[in-house]
């Protein structure tokens, strides 16, 4: 059985998620919880690795589908699964929805198909809740691109806006797990409203 809840944060580029994810470690960490934190692609060696090949230039999108995946189900049962044992909270910097968002969505591949990759990449895990960082593009991008220029900043505007309405569109479809949260806001105020989600759905039960 895991004991930990397993918490997601996902979105385009720029919206935080980094800077929140740690910002919300902190505070459960303050509170006396155990909190892990993993990234996606990466969070094992084998995942880091497969992080990396992924900035190469000139990769299919099937490929670049199936790498994202080989990703997720080298982490899921190596540390993941490991992780929700031992801790209060795992928190991700993205996870399955990012997958469906910038694949099917952002490259036009078939959403079946996705999404059957996808189901097979997590092995039955999914977040308990999942913050959607939500921006608009011209915004994020250029807020991401201050701090590094990767293959996926360089997308067209075109790209990044799929991708949003990809996110927005399982958003629509899970609003039970999903928060749509505007990220345009400054940190304090965003962080704000995690906090009260975060707190009205987990903390008050263990007070
Ligand atoms: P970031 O999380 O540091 O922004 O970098 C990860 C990049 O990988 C980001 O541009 C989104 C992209 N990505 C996908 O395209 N598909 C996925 O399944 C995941 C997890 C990330």
């Amino acid at each position: 059985m895991n004991k930990g809840i397993f918490v997601s944060f996902e979105g385009g580029e720029g919206g935080g998620k980094s800077t929140l994810i740690k910002m919300l470690e902190q505070y459960l960490c303050s509170l006396g919880f155990r909190v892990t934190i993993f990234r996606e692609p990466g969070g094992v060696c084998i995942s880091e690795e497969i992080r990396s090949i992924l900035l190469y230039k000139g990769m299919e999108p099937l490929t670049e589908l199936l790498l994202y995946a080989a990703s997720r189900a080298q982490l899921v049962p190596q540390a993941l699964q490991p992780a929700l044992k031992e801790n209060d909270f795992v928190l991700s910097d993205r996870f399955m929805d990012s997958n469906e968002a910038y694949q099917g969505y952002g490259r036009n591949l078939d959403l079946k198909m996705v999404k059957e990759v996808v189901a097979l990449s997590t092995n039955g895990i999914r977040p308990q809740v999942t913050y959607l960082l939500d921006l608009d593009p011209k915004i994020g991008v250029m807020r991401a691109s201050a701090v590094t220029i990767t293959r996926f900043e360089e997308e067209s505007l075109n790209f990044h806006n799929r991708v949003r309405k990809g996110f927005l569109a399982i958003a629509e479809r899970e609003p039970g797990r999903i928060v749509k949260i505007d990220a345009s806001k400054d940190l304090k105020t965003v962080f704000g409203l995690i906090i009260t989600d975060f707190t009205h759905r987990f903390l008050e039960k263990t007070r």
